[in-house]
């Protein structure tokens, strides 16, 4: 059965205030796009095409307003609203209705990743249990943080430990069975009062079933942060961008170059884009 994608964008984005009094997190700049540019088409580049969109009550309708239905990307893009910040974890209760039976790709709408995407395809295609990712980082103790022994085999997962035992950070991007959703349901709210991501990984952990991929330094995860870390990601995303010539996160190219659109209808996608670098920037990718 195909994998869906959620991306979780919602919660209270508290700590870029006031960048975020107004609109979410997930919708600021990140360089030339909106941030949730760049966690839907790492979703779409992993060959997902049906995705749900999970905001606030106020965000929703601008996120909707946004991306639409998908269809202009080839996609299938549908909404759902959490009313409160209950945890990451409350993604699978609030969508459960869309996972239905099938396996399922949660993105945090606050993740860029940029390099190849290998290692994702790799767990939608061999997954069974879940399957998260390690991430060294010289700041563990604001992540999710994993274990691991000698044989690569998982000792311990904790959220944001004060005196962390590893520096592999689990990025927000997870694969699961179709479980997470029984599993979630059945979840209590942790210290925070959330209901924590990490709780279900410890209950995959329990069945034996937890799978982690350490991510190698070809990677880039970026965090978003802070706003200094979200000035950091649009430095990158510029740096690159400008040095290449090509756009990361353009979600028409990405449609194009996965076949989710034919080039007909690429080139009517653009066509209805306002004349700008970002339309400029798809006509050269076709003969118009
Ligand atoms: O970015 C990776 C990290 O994301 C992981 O390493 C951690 O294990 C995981 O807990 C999470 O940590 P954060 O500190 O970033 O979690 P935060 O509560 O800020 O939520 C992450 C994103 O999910 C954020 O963009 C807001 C959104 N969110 C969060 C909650 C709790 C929601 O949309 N709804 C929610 O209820």
């Amino acid at each position: 059965m195909t994998t869906k994608g959620i991306i979780l964008a919602g919660g209270s984005g508290t700590r870029l205030h006031p960048l975020t009094a107004a609109f979410s997190k997930q919708l600021q700049p990140v360089y030339d796009k909106p941030m949730i540019y760049y966690p839907l088409s790492t979703l779409m580049m992993a060959g997902i095409r049906e995705v749900l969109i999970i905001s606030t009550p106020q965000d929703t309708p601008i996120f909707e307003r946004l991306l639409g239905d998908g269809s202009r990307f080839g996609i299938s893009l549908s909404y759902a609203v959490q009313d409160q910040p209950r945890g990451i974890a409350d993604a699978f209760r609030v969508g459960q209705a869309f996972i239905g039976a099938s396996p399922v790709c949660l993105i945090l709408g606050d993740n860029v990743f940029y390099g190849k995407l290998d290692f994702l395809r790799n767990a939608l295609t061999s997954n069974s249990g879940a399957t998260i990712f390690g991430y060294p980082v010289t700041d563990p103790q604001r992540y999710g943080v994993v274990e691991l022994d000698a044989a690569g085999r998982i000792v311990s997962i904790e959220e944001k430990p004060a005196e962390p035992r590893s520096n592999l950070a689990i990025p927000g991007l997870y694969v699961y069975s179709n479980d997470v959703v029984e599993i979630a349901a059945s979840l209590t709210p942790g210290r925070r009062g959330e209901l924590e991501i990490t709780d279900v990984h410890r209950e995959y952990m329990q069945r034996n079933n937890l799978h982690v991929q350490p991510l190698g330094r070809g990677i880039a995860w970026l965090d978003t942060g802070t706003p200094e870390s979200l000035l950091d990601a649009s430095t990158f995303i510029h740096a690159i961008e400008k040095r290449q010539g090509l756009k990361i996160g353009c979600l028409e190219e990405v449609a194009l170059h996965q076949g989710f659109l034919s080039q007909d209808a690429f080139r009517e996608c653009v066509r209805k884009l306002p004349h700008s670098d970002y339309r400029s920037y798809c006509e050269s990718l076709v003969v118009m």
